[in-house]
C-alpha cells in the first residue's frame, strides 16, 4: 500500500514478530527518503529503497524502545544518515552517537521540499516523538488504531500519556490520516476522526479515569 499526498508520500512495511511498522517518507522532489523506526528486516527496507531508486539521507526515531531502533546501526552502516529523535529520548535511551541530531518539541526537519515537524509526545517514553507532515501523523507508541502506548514500562507515565493524547486530539485536523507504530488495530491505519469517534482512550476528559483505565483497564 503506498499512500501519495503533496510533496512526499508515506511507503509502509511491517516488519518483524512484532508487528511493527517501519515507514519510508518519500520527498517527490529529491527522492530522498526518512525511514521512520528501522526495527527489524533491514534487507526488506533496503531492497525496497534500492528498487524505488531511493536515497536513505534521513532516520527518524519515534522513541528508543528495541523494536523500533534495533536495526539502526545495521541501516547505518549502509548509508550517510542523519539520525532525529528527541533530545528528552536521547537522555533516557543514554545511547550517542555522531549522527543524531537532537530535538526540542515543534522543531522542524526538512527532507527536500517537505517539512516534518516533531512533536513531544511523552507518555509511552519521556521521550516519545510523532511526526506530522502534510495530513498525516506517525505516532510511534503514542497512539494506535483503537488504542495507545503502555504506560507501565520504564519511563512510562500515564498522566504525561493523558495530556499527548488530548494534544493530538485537539491538535489534528479530522482528516488527518494516523499511521501507528504497530498493527495493532482492525485496520493497519486511520483517521482522527474515526479514532476521536471509536478509540477508548480518546474518550477521557479527566485525569484520573484515563488513568485508572489506561493501568488496569484494557489495551
Ligand atoms: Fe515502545
Amino acid at each position: 500500500m503506498t499512500i501519495a499526498v503533496e510533496t512526499f508520500a508515506i511507503h509502509p512495511l511491517e516488519v518483524g514478530r512484532m508487528e511493527n511498522f517501519v515507514y519510508i517518507i518519500q520527498d517527490y522532489s529529491t527522492n530522498h527518503v526518512a525511514i521512520v523506526d528501522p526495527g527489524w528486516e533491514v534487507d526488506k527496507l533496503l531492497r525496497f529503497c534500492e528498487n524505488h531508486c531511493f536515497e536513505i539521507s534521513q532516520v527518524l526515531l519515534t522513541h528508543s524502545h528495541y523494536d523500533h531502533v534495533n536495526n539502526l546501526d545495521e541501516l547505518l552502516s549502509h548509508c550517510h544518515a542523519e539520525v532525529h529523535l528527541l533530545e528528552a529520548e536521547a537522555n533516557f535511551w543514554g545511547k550517542r552517537s555522531e549522527m543524531f541530531r537532537l530535538h526540542q518539541d515543534n522543531d522542524s526537519i526538512f527532507l527536500g521540499k517537505t517539512e516534518i515537524k516533531i512533536w513531544h509526545t511523552p507518555g509511552h517514553t519521556p521521550g516519545s516523538a510523532c511526526f506530522h507532515l502534510g495530513d498525516s501523523l506517525l505516532t510511534g507508541d503514542t497512539l494506535f488504531v483503537s488504542g495507545c502506548g503502555r504506560c507501565d514500562l520504564a519511563g512510562g507515565d500515564p498522566k504525561q500519556m493523558f495530556y499527548s493524547l488530548q494534544r493530538l486530539r485537539n491538535n489534528c485536523p479530522p482528516e488527518t490520516i494516523i499511521y501507528p507504530g504497530h498493527n495493532y488495530g482492525i485496520t493497519p491505519f486511520s483517521t482522527m476522526e474515526e479514532q476521536i469517534s471509536h478509540n477508548p482512550f480518546l474518550q477521557f476528559d479527566t485525569l484520573d479515569d484515563f488513568i485508572e483505565y489506561r493501568l488496569y483497564g484494557h489495551r
